[in-house]
């Protein structure tokens, strides 16, 4: 194949019409001396949240939506419904009498109970109830649905790999049958880990999430209590796989830290991403130059290789999730602190 060069044509200009680049002009841009980062910490506050939840509360029947999610849609993401780099983040309204019918993806998905008094979701055929600060799985190609039978809406934040599975072009969602036999239907796991410490000699292990699906918040509580206190007297527990210790679910890594009361956490920084709510307190965070001020169920995010400390005066607690587990498995884990 021959290719005319133009007169007026580059040398880069003629290679790109066949699909072709030189690297020698963009080496630097490619491989940078540290990693790109696209977005700065954003905060979405519960006070501004409540308004458009009341209005989908109202307005967004279930009947004609499979899910009712707001998308917290970084703008530096560019319409992607994207929190962060490989994180999203929604928060889930379900009214009292609602269900959200069952439904399973290759993205995974967690939910942390926002506000509630006892919705529940179904995750291949354990029954796992959503009180507040609850954590709930619905791991990779898990059945599950959503449903309300108490008196009070219940509004969770969804938080899920889909920018990751959707970048590696892994998406995969199947809707269920309703005209079939729930326990037809669905996996109906009996090592549901109704004893701790015990398990079926015969079983074997088939997933690389954890069995044990709800992580109730009093647990929590206890755990952080247990916890040694770490140099800024800050408490951190990590939310495992009681089988291996490993990360409950490995691509949404997400842990509790509970703050000192006055004391900074050390600055820190990663080249995983993390998004933040606050369970208990309010206080702020310096991220990347940014402070951002926060209290009860606010949702905000670090975005990767970015300077990050928090703080509360009387103390807080905060969950977060993150990418952290998938990068240190690929061995692109960098952390470090100032001292
Ligand atoms: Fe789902």
């Amino acid at each position: 194949m021959t290719i005319a060069l133009a007169k007026t044509e580059s040398f880069e200009q003629t290679l790109a019409r066949s699909n072709l680049q030189p690297l020698w002009d963009r080496y630097d841009r490619l491989l940078t001396a540290e990693p790109q980062v696209p977005d700065q910490a954003t905060l979405w506050r519960w006070h501004d949240l409540l308004p458009f939840i009341d209005r989908a509360a109202n307005e967004i029947s279930m009947e004609k939506s499979e899910r009712r999610v707001l998308m917290l849609a970084n703008p530096a993401f560019e319409g992607k419904p994207f929190a962060t780099t490989n994180l999203f983040a929604g928060i889930q309204i379900l009214n009292p009498g609602e269900r959200a019918p069952v439904h399973r993806h290759s993205a995974s998905a967690m939910r942390f109970v926002l506000e509630g008094k006892g919705a529940a979701t179904v995750v291949d055929g354990q029954h796992c109830d959503m009180f507040p600060g609850d954590l709930v799985l619905t791991p990779n190609w898990c059945w599950h649905e959503h449903h309300n039978d108490s008196d009070t809406r219940c509004i969770w934040l969804d938080a899920l790999d889909l920018p990751l599975a959707a970048s590696m072009g892994t998406i995969f969602s199947e809707r269920g049958e309703p005209s079939k036999q729930r326990d037809a239907l669905w996996h109906i796991d009996d090592n549901a880990f109704a004893n701790a410490g015990l398990l079926p000699d015969s079983a074997a292990r088939r997933n690389a999430y954890s069995p044990m699906f709800r992580y109730p918040w009093a647990r929590t509580v206890a755990a952080l209590a247990q916890a040694p206190e770490m140099p800024d007297g800050s408490k951190r527990v990590r939310y495992v796989d009681p089988t291996t210790g490993e990360p409950a679910i490995p691509t949404l890594d997400c842990y509790v830290w509970q703050l000192a009361k006055g004391k900074p956490t050390v600055t820190a920084r990663s080249s995983a991403n993390a998004v933040f709510a606050v369970v208990e307190g309010e206080g702020s965070s310096d991220i990347g130059g940014r402070r951002i001020h926060w209290q009860k169920n606010d949702v905000f995010t670090v975005p990767h290789w970015t300077w990050a400390s928090h703080h509360a005066a009387a103390g807080a607690r905060l969950f977060y999730f993150s990418d952290r587990e998938v990068l240190r498995r690929l061995n692109w884990l960098r952390e470090e602190t100032q001292a």
